[in-house]
């Protein structure tokens, strides 16, 4: 099939590069010259593992074009997906700028029988405003689907590759007969595909990652009473995990989630249920949940030095929102550096992928360390904020001799509190009884 993918960025880029795999030929449309000039050259501006050798192999094989030249891509595609960005305004609601951009250009070049597919996070209700806004500018009808993407970083071509579960929602059998022929190499097996109504669709998406959601602040606010009543958390997640009701997933306690969904969408959520007239009480308390969680190693750092925090030497081991990616979007990592800088403390700090990105915020404020030992030369302690394979087995003896003081605050749960007590840290941990 003739597909345009407008927007090269994460979900754009991993959606189109898949889907010229299997033998469509796609277009990636940007606004951005410079992007697409070095797609061109097979560079992928994103760090996503095996994404660069897919776009250089679909590329190479005359599959995958990329352009800044909406009509040329739009003219000739049966399918027509948005995947621009939908960020979030001061007020927690997506900003739509970039989608009615899209909409505005796309709209002249469109072939009278091809299907616009909405891939963006976008409310409720932007599928019948994308069709009504088409209307005004084409002056006919166009058929508009949504199909919402369930991709995780560091993971994503796998997931898109072997879905769980392909969510469409359509208005005609056209538009579903092109997408489950689009799709039918991905589900095999026995995955299903499901279609309902583009506002269902449109859900979909929000209620997945909120219930995601949910589940991480429900556990992180149960680590934290588990750690006032003298309980361990990895017990308690043993002990109700086994109920096939309740299972493992999701439930791992930590600093808090980041990222660029899981924060955007849930506040997005509970805007929409506000706009409706409904107060989302559950949602606000993710969120709070979730806010306060980032706070967790700071308070637990205060409570070791008795507040005195000023002029102490604190390394950071993970800084991205989680691993395999070098995103730190939300990151629980930047609270706890902007409150040590606030605190007088100097902060230094190491992570596999994101040090560029951290440095590009901070400058000079920080020092960068390469490795994760060097990061611990003459610190006060160590704080752990991202469970990078690396800092799962690390040389502890070699970590005591770098450190001034052999304190961890581990964000992560990464080591058994013996293991620590035998090679004599102070180790506090998330919901468990701390090793002093
Ligand atoms: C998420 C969804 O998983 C994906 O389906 C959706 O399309 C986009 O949002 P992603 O943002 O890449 O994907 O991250 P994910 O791997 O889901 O992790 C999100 C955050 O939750 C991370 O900060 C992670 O550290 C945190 N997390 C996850 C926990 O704290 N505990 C857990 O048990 C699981």
């Amino acid at each position: 099939m003739k597909i345009a993918m407008i927007g090269a960025g994460y979900v754009g880029l991993v959606s189109g590069t898949c889907l010229a795999d299997t033998g469509n030929e796609v277009t990636c449309v940007d606004i951005n010259q410079d992007r697409i000039e070095r797609l061109e050259q097979g560079q992928v501006p994103i760090y996503e593992p095996g994404l660069a050798e897919l776009v250089v192999r679909n590329a190479a094989l005359g599959r995958l074009h990329f352009t800044i030249d909406t009509a040329e891509a739009v003219r000739s595609a049966q399918l027509v997906f948005l995947a621009v960005g939908t960020p979030s305004n001061e007020d927690g609601s997506a900003d739509l700028s970039y989608l009615w951009q899209a909409v505005e250009k796309i709209a002249p070049h469109l072939r009278t029988d091809a299907v616009v597919v909405v891939k963006s996070t976008a409310p409720v209700g932007t599928n019948q405003e994308i069709s009504n806004r088409l209307r005004k500018l084409t002056g006919r009808e166009c058929d508009v689907a949504s199909n919402p993407e369930f991709l995780k970083e560091g993971a994503a071509i796998n997931d898109f590759q072997y879905p769980d579960r392909i969510v469409v929602g359509v208005r005609t059998p056209a538009a579903e007969d092109k997408l489950r022929e689009l799709y039918a190499p991905y589900l095999r097996t026995d995955k299903p595909f499901l279609t309902m109504t583009p506002e269902s669709a449109e859900l979909t998406k929000y209620v997945a990652n909120a219930l995601l959601s949910t589940k991480i602040s429900f556990i992180n606010e149960m680590a934290n009473l588990c750690e006032r009543l003298k309980g361990d958390i990895n017990d308690v997640r043993r002990g109700i995990g086994h109920d096939r009701r309740i299972g493992f997933q999701f439930l791992f306690p930590g600093v808090g989630y980041g990222g660029s969904c899981f924060p955007k969408d849930v506040r997005a959520l509970a805007d929409m249920a506000r706009k409706v007239g409904l107060e989302p009480r559950m949602l606000d308390a993710v969120d709070t949940v979730n806010n306060h969680q980032k706070f967790v190693l700071l308070a637990k750092l205060k409570q070791q030095f008795s507040d005195k925090l000023q002029g102490l030497t604190i390394a950071i081991w993970g800084l991205a929102f989680k691993p395999r990616t070098d995103d730190i979007r939300e990151a629980p990592a930047l609270v706890l550096i902007d409150q040590l800088l606030a605190a007088g403390c100097k902060v230094q700090v190491h992570d596999p992928e994101a040090l560029k990105n951290v440095q590009a915020l901070y400058g000079d404020k920080l020092l960068y360390a390469t490795s994760p030992l060097d990061a611990l030369e003459g610190a006060d302690a160590l704080c752990i904020n991202t469970e990078w394979g690396d800092f799962r087995n690390p040389d502890f003896d070699e970590m005591k001799r770098r450190l001034r003081l052999p304190i961890i605050f581990d964000g992560r749960n990464l080591y058994e509190p013996e293991t620590m007590r035998e090679y004599g840290f102070v180790y506090h941990s998330i919901g468990r009884v701390p090793v002093k």
